[in-house]
């Protein structure tokens, strides 16, 4: 028994969790998934594990991708990035209704499977119909040799390390890594991106890990901000454009470790139901960063406030705007639009790890959940 608990403790490296760990983590395991794929200097992506199906990709109809929970989200992420980098039209499907449904796959359709650990049964289940069907199929997973990674055509592997923490957190900015990747290397091929934007890109993707240790120095800062936040019993989250994943993906984190109940919302979809639900007693974070919606956010928060609304939004250095109607900001540094939700989504764990340590639960091991479901 002492062995084991040391052990434990050895491999939480000095964090009470493996989820903290694994979020602090993140500087490192963007690092190493785009080590070897993103040249600085020559200002190139390089995805081996599929490069022999690119020609497919440069001509792909359509992609479908498909996957569950915080992979699903990813996906989603993935969707805008793929169509407004790569110009690829996209669909995102939870894995366990595309394998009971009759999807139609056409000949230059792409299915693309995201799973960490490359066993989920929905979507191991999912990659088999579509090639069945005869679709090209490509898997983003974490493990290595894992079932979905053996059974999908070709793929690209997220180096996020092995992933303890039930709740998913750097497998899913892997995920998001391998994706941006992906859109970039097919939007440039594609003469969609000027050799200068691809070259932005690239310095800042690879610049990223740095932004995110930024982030990560205010823990302390975020881990207040949560002291009032823990005994609230709803939430909502919203975003809009690439956010609105991030927005689900915070509520997600916050449900499955902490037990509150909350919801992700596209913001302008408030005012369809939600709205209903908001007073002085609810949170409200909201994905405020300066990007082609920050105008229409600005007035989601304020739709917010006028109902008494709590607003904890994250914002970009220097808003003034939103820190004079917000209760409570998070600075995210600057980046590039596409780029943000490797930013944004970093607050959003911390916040439901703090609140769900706060309030006793077991972090690491949130009660009814596995970390990979194999089984229907
Ligand atoms: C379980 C885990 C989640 C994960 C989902 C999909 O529900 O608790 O964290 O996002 O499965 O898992 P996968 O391994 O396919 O990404």
């Amino acid at each position: 028994q002492q062995v084991d608990l040391d052990i434990e403790k050895i491999e939480k490296g000095g964090f009470p969790h493996f989820m903290l760990k694994e979020i602090f983590e993140q500087v490192y395991s963007i690092r190493d998934t785009i080590r070897g794929r993103v040249n600085l200097e020559a200002s190139e992506i390089f995805l081996g594990g599929i490069s022999e199906m690119l020609p497919k990709l440069l001509q792909a109809d359509r992609i479908i991708i498909v996957g569950c929970g915080t992979s699903w989200h990813a996906g989603l992420v993935g969707e805008y990035l793929l169509e407004e980098l790569a110009g690829i039209p996209v669909e995102v499907e939870y894995a366990s209704e595309f394998r009971y449904r009759n999807p139609i796959i056409r000949e230059k359709d792409i299915v693309l499977a995201i799973s960490q650990s490359g066993e989920t049964a929905d979507t191991l289940a999912a990659v088999r119909l579509a090639k069945e069907k005869g679709a090209t199929v490509l898997g983003i997973c974490n493990v290595v040799g894992s079932g979905i990674a053996r059974e999908t055509d070709a793929g690209v592997y997220t180096h996020a390390g092995p992933e303890i923490g039930v709740a998913s957190t750097k497998a899913f900015t892997a995920q998001i890594a391998v994706l941006t990747m992906l859109a970039l290397s097919i939007g440039h091929k594609k003469g969609l991106l000027s050799d200068e934007k691809y070259r932005n890109y690239i310095q800042e993707l690879y610049h990223l890990p740095n932004k995110i240790n930024e982030i990560l120095k205010k823990d302390e800062e975020i881990q207040q901000l949560t002291l009032l936040l823990k005994d609230c019993p709803n939430a909502i989250y919203l975003g809009r454009g690439c956010q609105y994943p991030v927005a689900l993906e915070g509520a997600l984190k916050l449900k499955e470790i902490s037990y509150i109940h909350a919801e992700g919302y596209p913001a302008a979809e408030m005012k369809h139901g939600p709205i209903a639900l908001i007073d002085e007693k609810m949170p409200v974070f909201v994905i405020a960063t300066r990007d082609t919606y920050y105008e229409k956010i600005v007035s989601n928060i304020k739709e917010v406030e006028s109902r008494k609304g709590n607003v904890i939004a994250l914002i970009n250095p220097g808003d003034e705007i939103v820190k004079d109607i917000a209760q409570q900001t998070i600075e995210i540094p600057d980046t590039l639009e596409s780029l943000s939700p490797l930013l944004t989504v970093i607050p959003l764990q911390l916040i439901s790890y703090h609140i769900a340590v706060l309030r006793g639960c077991n972090v690491d091991m949130p009660r009814n959940l596995a970390k990979s479901v194999t089984v229907e």
